[in-house]
């Protein structure tokens, strides 16, 4: 009797799950996700950056009124020249070709960037699962100004 008792008052307790907190980041894959679809810089990544809701340049074009992301950030975001030029804290990390998991420019879009916020700074919204497989898999398939 005294045993059952125990096991269950003991019950409970074993069946509570480690307490490991949220995932800091979900796993990156530095693979390209389609093989088969080229994703090409001026079609797929640049329209991103240069659209007026969601996009980047009301903050990382230089010539915009209150540019924040340029002036506090470093980083002009007009084209593939000036992007490959990163940033003050990314400098020559910003695009590391064929490691989209160790470029700053596509960590940064993810939750939980290595440093500052989650881009679009102004966000939510943020871009969508398949504008985030755009930029992955361009930097996967070599970071070319094409
Ligand atoms: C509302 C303004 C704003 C918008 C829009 C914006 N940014 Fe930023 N960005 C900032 C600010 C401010 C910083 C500096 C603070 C930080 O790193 O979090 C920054 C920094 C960055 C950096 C780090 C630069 C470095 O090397 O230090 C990257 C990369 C970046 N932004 C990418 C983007 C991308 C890509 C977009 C568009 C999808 C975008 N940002 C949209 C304001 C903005």
């Amino acid at each position: 009797m005294r045993a059952l008792l125990l096991s269950l008052l003991l019950l409970p307790a074993c069946e509570l799950e480690p307490d490991v907190g949220d995932p800091i980041a979900e796993r990156c894959d530095d693979g390209d996700s389609d093989p088969d679809q080229d994703v090409s810089f001026a079609r797929d990544v640049l329209p991103l950056f240069l659209r007026e809701h969601g996009g980047c340049t009301p903050c990382h074009d230089p010539r915009a009124d209150g540019a924040v992301g340029f002036m506090t950030g470093g980083l002009e975001l007009t084209s593939h020249a000036a992007l490959m030029r990163g940033g003050f804290n990314s400098s020559r990390n910003i695009v590391v070709p064929g490691q989209p998991c160790e470029s700053v420019l596509y960590r940064k879009l993810l939750p939980g960037p290595p440093f500052g916020s989650r881009m679009p700074f102004d966000g939510p919204p943020f871009l969508s699962g398949a504008e985030l497989r755009f930029v992955h898999d361009w930097i996967a398939e070599g970071a070319k100004d094409d």
